[in-house]
């Protein structure tokens, strides 16, 4: 009975979608933000096998490595083009403490890792592990500072140990092997502190947070961006009483939001999923945009010159852990629902970057909306991978407004979501790119795109998609879900005609 009428739900769906959408590109419109890369953030976190196994194995690894960083991951990292990368949590930052993971390894303390299955932490993975990893690719590094269980003390000596070239810290550096500072731009002053980084009031915490932030100092010619612990999804009295009462001491103020069917029960099966469960998930992450547009209101009102930055520094699907692992360990496989999810997301992220300046999806490997899984020394690229890969066109290239008119779909949870979405800029090179997906299960839809300016010559794309929703790649077999070449886009006189698929995502070039 409940399949049935989850079936009838779902064909109600696709009967509201429309088959044809015309998309105006509308260069004229100057004067428009560059997209930050960091839209494209990743966040990493002693979280079951996110770090270990995920990213270090250590030098004496039989598994591939460089130093202890397994090889096949970074090459993974490079071609994704990881502009910034948050650690070392989420939770475990508040009971993290950065001296612990520095000197000699066998001297390391082991800790139970408290928020994450309780599985003993050998620390063999700190701040020199970290930040080596993001000097040798590039990636900015986000510092999530301890302030649940740590001291002003304790976070201005990191920062100092990180980022001063002369001093005690600073010889205590060296003596571990590392004379430069590293440049730190990003310091999370607390993470979650409303409830894992130390149940706190907001009125609290914005005192606490002065208090840290006026004491992690700026060493040595680097300048810290300071982000203060902002609110999780609907919580708006946060964020107006964090900007009310602390916003001129803060650079970025952050926000989290999981596309999870609720905190206490079952979060489904991230494979196995009806119709309706599919549109549910779809239509709760896109409920993004309005929660953004209304943090975005409270920040305006007390900085309407948009000097604080707004940072979605958790966001992604929650599902249940995959069976026969460990339950603290938030492993959840990824399929097409995950590469739809994350390409409206990052087309909606795109058109708010007027406040929102950066977005870290959780987590980089192996945890929940993850990019890359491992299994021992077997590795693959999830869908969200994918759409993340083919949309990095769009980092640090100028927006470029597009007006559309579409159908909606209504998911069973209530919920109204357009059944397309689109997203365009244009690169440094000259190069447009539109970004398109069609989330309709059943319908393909046909696309026009018109340019006010743009004469167009030439279109190329790639597509993402798969012959079922739940398609999935799975360790030692052949890739289910990748991005192939898309040749279904022609020049037609002043426009560009295409058919999306059902269920599908593409990336187009104009020229
Ligand atoms: O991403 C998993 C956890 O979710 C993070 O550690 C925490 O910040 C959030 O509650």
């Amino acid at each position: 009975m409940k399949r049935t009428l989850t079936i009838l739900a779902a064909l109600a769906v696709s009967l509201g979608a429309w088959a044809q959408v015309k998309v105006s590109v509308r260069e004229s419109l100057t004067g428009q933000p560059v997209i930050p890369a960091e839209i494209y953030g990743q966040f990493s976190e002693h979280l079951g096998r996110c770090i270990y196994e995920g990213i270090w194995v250590g030098p004496d690894s039989s598994i591939p490595n460089k130093d202890g960083y397994r090889t096949d991951v970074l090459e993974a990292f490079k071609a994704l083009k990881v502009p910034v990368l948050r650690w070392p949590g989420g939770c475990f930052a508040d009971e993290y403490h950065w001296m612990d993971g520095i000197g000699p390894k066998e001297n390391r303390p082991k800790l139970v890792n408290n928020n994450w299955g309780s599985t003993v932490e050998d620390n063999s993975f700190g701040t020199h592990e970290f930040l080596n990893l993001c000097e040798m690719l590039g990636i900015e590094p986000y510092i999530s500072g301890n302030v649940g269980s740590g001291t002003v003390e304790e976070l201005a000596k990191w920062v100092e140990y990180m980022t001063a070239e002369n001093g005690s810290m600073a010889e205590l550096r060296a003596k571990n092997g590392r004379k430069e500072p590293w440049k730190v731009k990003y310091l999370g002053v607390g993470n979650e502190t409303w409830g894992c980084g130390g149940d706190m009031t907001a009125d609290y915490y914005s005192d606490v947070y002065k208090r840290y932030a006026l004491y992690s100092r700026n060493y040595s010619g680097n300048r810290l961006f300071k982000v203060a612990c902002g609110a999780s999804d609907y919580d708006y009295n946060w964020t107006r009483t964090m900007m009310k009462n602390a916003a001129s001491k803060m650079d970025g103020l952050s926000l989290h939001y999981y596309t999870c069917k609720g905190w206490t029960g079952s979060k489904g099966s991230a494979t196995d999923f009806t119709p309706g469960e599919y549109y549910n998930t779809l239509a709760k992450s896109v409920e993004i945009d309005e929660v953004l547009r209304n943090h975005e209101a409270i920040m305006d009102a007390f900085d309407p010159e948009r000097r604080v930055a707004l940072l979605l520094d958790e966001w992604g699907t929650w599902f249940d852990v995959e069976p026969g692992y460990n339950p603290g360990h938030l492993f959840q496989q990824n399929t097409m629902r995950d590469a739809m999810v994350a390409a409206l997301s990052l087309n909606i992220f795109q058109k708010h970057t007027a406040r929102l300046k950066m977005a870290n999806i959780a987590q980089i490997v192996n945890v929940l909306q993850a990019m890359i899984l491992t299994k021992g020394e077997q590795m693959v690229l999830t869908p969200t991978y994918h759409v993340f890969r083919m949309f990095n066109v769009h980092q640090n290239a100028t927006y470029v407004p597009s007006e559309y008119t579409c159908g909606t779909l209504v998911s069973e949870e209530g919920r109204v979501m357009e059944n397309f979405s689109a997203c365009t800029s244009r690169d440094a090179s000259g190069a447009l790119h539109v970004s398109l997906a069609n989330p309709v299960l059943d319908k393909a839809v046909t696309v026009e795109l018109s340019f006010d300016e743009l004469k167009p010559r030439s279109v190329s794309g790639e597509i993402l998609t798969a012959s079922d929703i739940h398609a999935y790649n799975d360790f030692g077999k052949a890739p289910a879900v990748s991005p192939a070449a898309f040749t279904g886009a022609k020049v037609s006189g002043k426009t560009v005609k295409l058919t999306l698929p059902a269920a599908s995502v593409v990336v187009l070039e104009v020229m």
